[in-house]
């Protein structure tokens, strides 16, 4: 299959299964359901969730089994861009092409709305792991709760919001960028081995790649900041600078971050080499990234 194929096929998955996810409930409380459907059913690139059925197909062929876990990591990612386009944090009023979530249904709303996606990806991810007969998915829950907590994605988050205070080197950056942004999206390549039974050097190949890819995805995301399209991007530019953040383009050029995306990218591909050419749609992935407009 081509990686064309197999991209729209993922995202094809995804979508139909992130559609049924969130019922509607006729209650009182209704309009949170509305508020979670509009942010999570407004597109966006299903990157994680792919990185998690790629990762888990290198070694399993039916998907059944993981969807449930990769459509999650879209919950809890869609419920940290709901927060972090709220006023307190980076005061963005578009995503995904719509209003942001908080300029559609008020700040209390949203900030619920990112609450109850969190609850539900966790109650979804529960569900599926109470039903296997293998301890595989509570392994990659935990890898999961890790990753966007304290140690990972929100942890990044606290630091971006103070980062003129905290972030004095490039160094520094690269941390805050591997909790805000690498941090779910190693936590989807490992949860996916972990669900398929990998063993731990294939996980320690697999989780190298997610390191460099997570790098590269926040530089380049930096840079569409700057260079990219409104249009395209479907939420809005300059908004970094608007903020006053320290971003990966304080300390380089675009041609100096263009090349480091470039090496980190080779990288990652480097660490798949035990895979052979059963990894060639995550090699094929992150070259994709390498020239994404959004
Ligand atoms: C945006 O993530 C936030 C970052 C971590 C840089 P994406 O670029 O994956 O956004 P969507 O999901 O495609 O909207
Ligand atoms: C966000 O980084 C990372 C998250 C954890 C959501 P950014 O603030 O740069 O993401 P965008 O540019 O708003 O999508
Ligand atoms: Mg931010
Ligand atoms: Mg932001
Ligand atoms: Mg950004």
């Amino acid at each position: 299959m081509e990686f064309k194929s197999w991209f729209k096929e993922k995202v094809r998955i995804v979508d139909e299964y992130l559609e049924k996810v969130i019922e509607e409930k006729e209650n009182p409380q209704k309009i949170i359901y509305e508020a979670m459907n509009y942010s999570l059913l407004s597109g966006g690139k299903r990157l994680r969730p792919l990185l998690l059925m790629g990762s888990y197909e290198l070694f399993k062929d039916d998907l059944k089994e993981a969807l449930p876990y990769a459509c999650l990591m879209e919950m809890i990612h869609t419920y940290s861009l709901i927060h972090d386009d709220l006023p307190a944090m980076d005061n963005d009023d578009y995503r995904r092409g719509k209003l942001s979530n908080h300029k559609k249904f008020g700040e209390a709303t949203a900030i619920l709305a990112g609450d109850g996606l969190l609850n539900k990806a966790f109650e979804i991810g529960l569900e599926a792991a109470i039903k296997s007969k293998s301890l595989n998915g509570v392994k990659a829950l935990k890898i999961i709760a890790d990753s966007s907590g304290t140690e990972g994605m929100i942890g990044g988050q606290v630091i971006d919001m103070d980062g003129e205070n905290k972030i004095r080197s490039v160094e520094d950056l690269k941390y805050m960028y591997s909790l805000k942004t690498g941090a779910i999206i190693k936590s989807s390549i490992a949860a996916g081995a972990v669900l398929a039974g990998a063993g731990e050097e294939e996980i320690r190949a697999l989780e190298n790649y997610a390191e460099k890819i997570g790098i590269a995805f926040q530089i380049e995301d930096d840079i569409l900041d700057v260079a990219g399209s409104r249009e395209k991007l479907g939420k809005a530019i300059g908004s970094d600078a608007a903020n006053n953040k320290i971003t990966y383009l304080t300390f380089k050029s675009i041609d100096e971050a263009k090349k480091d995306i470039e090496e980190l990218t080779e990288e990652a591909i480097d660490s798949l080499n035990i895979f052979g050419d059963k990894a060639r749609y995550l090699i094929q992935l992150a070259k994709y990234l390498t020239s994404r407009e959004n």
